[in-house]
């Protein structure tokens, strides 16, 4: 029996009327010119050419995504650079997240919060979208130097983002003047904290480890804002997600019992959920793709979610085909830099909830209003369904 469409679901209550033009995009072919939309792109190939090629398709400039959080994040974070200035950050940023470190980082914060969370889970119902935040925001609070380290000061660093986030629908091309002030009167305390783990330059810290890698306070301060923006409720909408998926699709005892299907679960979660649904670029240069001329000033909408969902639904068993290696962390030039962080995070608070299997999702509901669809509440106890 196909397990109820909760994907769909979440996707349906987030955006009722974005989302059915945009699976109804997909339909249209594997690229198409949509009024008032730009070029959607719905084909892992097409969608990766794209990504790879940061000359032609390009995140900065006039028109550009980036422009959207420039006001509030400053000029130079990543998202928003491209060519020269991007590589050289980018150079000096890839030691930052390296594997030893992020899984050491995540051991540190999250093993605490994490005991307390198993307690929980054999003491009754846990609520994983609450149980998410939480890691997610310890997470990130590490990141940018936040001192204190309660389950309420993470789920109030989360719910901070959230608002800045929650500030920008899939339409919004800029930001007003009001949305900057909001968005602003978070992330400036933020980054006050964040310059202070920089200046006092301890290199166990993140913001540390920037100041030895050669950033200016300035870099500094920018990437831990755009750190919390991207890598908080990414990573926190995921978990839920992924566990509904294996326990409706039966597959939760399977990866329980063979740690080594983990990472391919996890990978498989982000292909159907794809957590960043759409990317964005402005054109810069004439070019064709998939016999589609676009033009210097078009915009190029890559429907991330319509690439992967291609392939189907939920399955562990099917591989993934090259083109579409990891395109819900995009590809090329700006692949995602939390790459590293997000797994290993994912990863630790996946092997605390698979070491109580059997679970069974005893309530659950989605989330209204929300930019990155995900459940507003995922109730599991253990007990076999
Ligand atoms: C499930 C978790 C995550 C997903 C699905 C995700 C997805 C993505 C995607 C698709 C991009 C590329 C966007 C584009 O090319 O337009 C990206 C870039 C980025 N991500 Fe992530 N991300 C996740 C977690 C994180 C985390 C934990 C952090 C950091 C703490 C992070 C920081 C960034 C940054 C800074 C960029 C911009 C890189 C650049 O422009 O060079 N992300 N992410």
């Amino acid at each position: 029996m196909t397990p109820p469409d909760w994907e769909r679901r979440l996707y349906l209550a987030a955006h009722p009327f974005a989302y059915p033009l945009l699976r109804a995009a997909a339909r249209r072919g594997p690229i198409v010119r949509v009024p008032g939309v730009g070029v959607v792109v719905n084909d892992a190939s097409l969608a990766r050419g794209i990504l790879m090629d940061g000359e032609t398709f390009r995140k900065d400039g006039p028109g550009s995504p980036g422009e959207l959080w420039t006001p509030v994040l400053g000029p130079s974070v990543l998202l928003n650079m491209e060519g020269d200035a991007h590589r050289a950050l980018r150079r000096r940023l890839t030691e930052l997240f390296v594997p030893s470190y992020t899984e050491a980082l995540c051991a540190r914060v999250l093993d605490e919060p994490l005991d307390r969370l198993a307690g929980r889970l054999s003491g009754g119902g846990v609520d994983l979208v609450d149980a998410a935040r939480v890691m997610a925001g310890a997470v990130i609070g590490e990141v940018i130097g936040l001192d204190a380290r309660t389950d309420a000061s993470y789920r109030d660093l989360f719910e901070q983002g959230e608002r800045v986030v929650s500030s920008v629908s899939l339409r919004t091309r800029r930001l007003s003047p009001p949305q900057v002030r909001k968005a602003r009167a978070v992330l400036d305390p933020l980054g006050d904290i964040a310059a202070k783990a920089y200046a006092a330059g301890d290199e166990s810290t993140v913001m540390g480890r920037m100041r030895a890698l050669g950033l200016s306070e300035d870099e500094a301060r920018g990437a831990a804002g755009a750190f919390f923006l991207t890598g908080t409720e990414t990573v926190a909408t995921l978990l839920p997600r992924l566990f509904a998926l294996l326990i409706d699709h039966g597959q939760l005892a399977r990866v329980a019992a063979e740690p080594s299907l983990l990472d391919r679960a996890v990978e498989e979660a982000m292909r159907v959920a794809t957590p960043t649904p759409v990317m964005l670029r402005s054109v810069h240069r004439p070019a064709a793709v998939g016999g589609v001329a676009v033009r210097p000033g078009e915009r190029v909408l890559i429907a991330t979610h319509n690439c992967c969902r291609a392939l189907g639904p939920f399955d562990l068993d099917r591989p993934h085909p090259p083109e579409l290696r990891r395109l819900w962390f995009g590809a090329g030039p700006h692949f995602c830099i939390g790459y590293p962080l997000a797994m290993a995070e994912i990863r630790r608070v996946a092997r605390t909830l698979l070491a109580a299997a059997p679970l069974v999702v005893t309530r659950r509901a989605a989330a209204r209003g929300v930019l990155i669809p995900t459940y507003r509440e995922l109730v599991v106890r253990k007990g076999a369904a």
